[in-house]
């Protein structure tokens, strides 16, 4: 055997490992940093171009994912109404293309009425992505006032003697005060609000609920539950489950990755040391986790049994990277860079053919391979917007740190 057909056998072999171990095909390695991101953006706003051209004379649908290969929208009330607007705000930003300005603009509008919801705290999430971005870039007064109006009508969930803003209605026979972890994503509106209207009770809530939410949700090992209610007389936990997750005792990927972000984006906007130590026992806990497949794009929880058909989730993936390279601008230089590698090796996943889809392909969607509520039997293995918008947010992160 000659040398060149060794040296093929030996890469063949390799390629066949990292597929068995993996399950995907291997991100390029060699491709600069630089390159990826910008390949990524790019074709991330390839699809988001052809899903606004599909949905601009739609009234009031918003991309959510795909089901069976058709395309499933909603309307402003969805939790993930806000992302595609915001992930338009983000590829305007990055390109300074009026397309996607007009296309941002257009969306955002859809989500007007959600400034006024007060049942459930996925304002939030809705608001900041959309008005919240389009506030950041272009300053209109009118985003302005649906953003504050928007922090007033979250926080109405707000019980003082609870010290937490409720989640959810549903399920009320068995949680009393049902408080998830993904709800520290709302707290960035909220600080926000703080800031801009020099209302203190804003910031109050946000560190209260912060701080019970670190108090109550967390483990010794800092996973998180994922559902914890609270007994509406005592203000103590009464349960502590999970609704998305495998087990009540198990670690949900997404509801890791948002305490990662949420703990980041407090420490931003707070300064209090103790949010910066969580955010690093949760990025610990993630990176050194021993069910973390080759790729690190985590299953969709981490105490699932894995096999070759096990789930993956891309947007935990994502979170998890835009929330790490935030992180690493947080702490000294050796520690960051820790998490700017671990960030890298996610980027460069989901940049591969194996979660990056082919413009054209997908529904529109950017990323392929991420699940939404198994348990639930929804969204298992689909694109989802949110997954695109924290994408998006990643790269342009990535870029602007090694600018
Ligand atoms: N906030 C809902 C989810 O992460 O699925």
């Amino acid at each position: 055997m000659n040398k060149q057909t060794f040296n093929g056998m030996i890469w063949k072999a390799l390629v066949l490992f990292c597929i068995l171990t993996s399950g995907c095909t291997p991100a390029n390695q060699e491709e600069p940093m630089q390159a990826v991101i910008e390949r990524g953006l790019q074709t991330a706003g390839q699809h988001a171009l052809q899903m606004a051209e599909i949905l601009k004379n739609q009234d009031n649908k918003l991309p959510k994912t795909l089901k069976n290969g058709d395309l499933q929208t909603s309307d402003a009330s969805s939790w993930t109404s806000g992302f595609f607007p915001g992930e338009l705000w983000y590829l305007y930003e990055h390109t300074q293309n009026e397309t996607f300005k007009q296309y941002a603009e257009l969306f955002t509008s859809r989500l007007e009425e959600i400034q006024h919801c007060t049942t459930h705290h996925d304002v939030g999430f809705m608001l900041y992505c959309s008005y919240g971005n389009g506030y950041r870039l272009t300053g209109n007064p009118a985003y302005k006032d649906v953003l504050v109006t928007g922090a007033r009508s979250l926080s109405t969930r707000f019980r003082d003697h609870i010290g937490l803003i409720r989640s959810w209605e549903f399920n009320a026979k068995v949680w009393q005060y049902p408080v998830i972890i993904d709800n520290m994503m709302n707290l960035e509106l909220l600080m926000w609000a703080s800031k801009t209207t020099g209302e203190q009770r804003f910031k109050d809530i946000s560190l209260s609920h912060a701080d019970k939410t670190m108090e109550h949700h967390f483990r010794p090992n800092y996973s998180c539950y994922h559902v914890v209610s609270f007994d509406t007389i005592t203000g103590q936990p009464h349960k502590k489950q999970t609704h998305q997750g495998f087990a009540d005792e198990s670690t949900w990927a997404r509801g890791h990755a948002w305490a990662l972000y949420g703990y980041t984006m407090m420490y931003r906007e707070s300064g209090k040391p103790e949010y910066l130590a969580q955010a690093q026992h949760v990025a610990a806990y993630l990176m050194n986790h021993p069910n973390t497949p080759a790729d690190k794009i985590p299953y969709w929880d981490y105490d699932v049994e894995v096999t070759p058909e096990t789930p993956r989730d891309a947007s935990s993936a994502a979170i998890m990277a835009s929330a790490l390279i935030e992180l690493s601008t947080h702490t000294g230089k050796a520690e960051g860079k820790k998490y700017v590698d671990y960030a890298e090796q996610l980027l460069r996943s989901l940049t591969s053919p194996e979660y990056l889809a082919t413009p054209g392909s997908n529904g529109h969607f950017t990323l392929m391979h991420s699940t939404g509520n198994l348990p639930g039997n929804i969204e298992i293995d689909v694109p989802l917007t949110y997954a695109d918008y924290y994408y998006v947010e990643a790269l342009l992160r990535m870029k602007k740190l090694l600018e």
